[in-house]
């Protein structure tokens, strides 16, 4: 297969779908690799990396136009969308339940898209986000610690306090990937942390692992807002997959929380679980609104890309090997995780929480290809 990389040109974004390593991989494998110039650049990845892997670098125009398989990291932008096109398969983030526009690109355009975020193994878990969750987790406890500072129009106090001083307050709404790495860096930091979850089953397993260490505490209406006129920082870490994020604070909840205190919504990627919230970028992370600094920021791992890049092409190479090896439609039929993951195919839309969240038309999968094993 012709296997294509593209440069990200999505505002702050410098991580590249494809190592060098993975190049190997996929040459070795028999396939033809094609770098856009510069794709690596911003993840330390210079061309002449990937050409030492045997990979071809070249132009943006031929790196849409004449690959079977187009690796990317985030969603196309409306700059991208005239390059969208049948019979090409696009494997990347996609996010479509927060973007109806690009949900109607993709199905104008009749490609094939793979969503990562929504490929889901059998217990649920999601192998593809889970890497850039866990970062982002971790980023979110580092960012409200960072802008609690009085020059950063905190409210001037450290997350972790000292000897004699009260430590501040975490709330993380969420205790799954992002939850359990932010509760775990903001612990670290010496932090008060609760966090706040509506699955039993999941709190237990975060007492196993977390101990003592922190309060959990089941989700309600009530509860998310008594214990934000509390906390100084707030992470945001819900998620429903594939569907919009719910909006558990309220602009009033946000009202009833301390003056210079921080939230971070690293839901907002699926539309945020904060009324006040939208997206921000790394270049303007934050804004205030009713006193409490939101940071909102997309695509946060997109700030560490030597990191970023590593951890997720970790996680997507075994899949972009399947389709590469198999074509999308065999390696969707053989197996149901990476078939999770399809949310367009030749034009129709195959995700049912995308269709729903835009009021669109679903076809489901296996009425468009045989699933089981071959
Ligand atoms: N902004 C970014 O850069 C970035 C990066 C990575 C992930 N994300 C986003 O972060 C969010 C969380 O991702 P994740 O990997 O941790 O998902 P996850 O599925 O591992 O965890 C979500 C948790 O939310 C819980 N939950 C659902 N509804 C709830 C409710 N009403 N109250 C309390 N808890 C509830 C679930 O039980 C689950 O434990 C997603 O929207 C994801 O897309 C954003």
């Amino acid at each position: 297969m012709r296997v294509g990389v593209a440069k990200e040109i999505k505002s702050d974004e410098y991580r590249v779908a494809l190592t060098p390593a993975g190049a190997r991989e996929l040459v070795q494998g028999g396939h033809e690799v094609f770098i856009e110039h510069d794709a690596g650049e911003g993840s330390a990845f210079p061309d002449s990396l990937y050409e030492a892997e045997g990979a071809q670098i070249v132009g943006v125009d031929d790196v849409w136009a004449d690959v079977d398989l187009l690796l990317k990291v985030k969603e196309p932008i409306p700059a991208e969308y005239d390059r969208l096109r049948e019979e090409l398969v696009l494997f990347t983030y996609l996010h479509l339940a927060a973007d109806g526009g690009l949900t109607s690109a993709l199905i104008d355009s009749g490609i094939s898209a793979v969503a990562y975020e929504t490929v889901e193994t059998s217990n649920n878990a999601l192998p593809l986000l889970a890497p850039m969750s866990e970062i982002a987790g971790r980023l979110a406890a580092q960012a409200g610690a960072y802008f609690l500072e009085k020059p950063l129009g905190g409210r001037g106090l450290l997350l972790g306090g000292v000897p004699g001083v009260a430590p501040g307050k975490v709330v993380v709404i969420g205790g799954g990937m992002v939850g359990y790495n932010a509760a775990l860096i903001a612990l670290g930091l010496g932090a008060d942390v609760t966090i706040i979850e509506r699955s039993i089953d999941r709190m237990r397993r975060l007492e196993e692992v977390l101990g003592a260490r922190v309060t959990l505490l089941m989700s309600s209406s009530l509860q998310i807002e008594e214990s934000l006129a509390d906390a100084d920082v707030v992470i945001g870490a819900v998620l429903i997959p594939g569907a919009l994020a719910p909006k558990l604070v309220t602009r009033a909840m946000v009202a009833g929380m301390k003056n210079g205190s921080v939230v971070a919504d690293v839901a907002i990627d699926q539309g945020g679980c904060l009324e006040t919230s939208r997206p921000t970028t790394h270049s303007e992370p934050v804004y205030v609104i009713e006193g409490v600094t939101h940071y909102c920021v997309a695509n946060m791992p997109g700030a560490v890309p030597v990191t970023a890049t590593k951890a997720l092409t970790n996680a997507t190479l075994p899949y972009v090997e399947a389709i590469a090896d198999q074509g999308l439609v065999q390696a969707v039929a053989a197996d149901p995780a990476l078939a999770r993951g399809v949310n367009v195919l030749e034009g129709k839309l195959t995700y049912e929480a995308v269709a729903e969240a835009h009021g669109l038309e679903f076809a489901p999968l296996e009425d468009v290809i045989p699933l089981s094993p071959v």
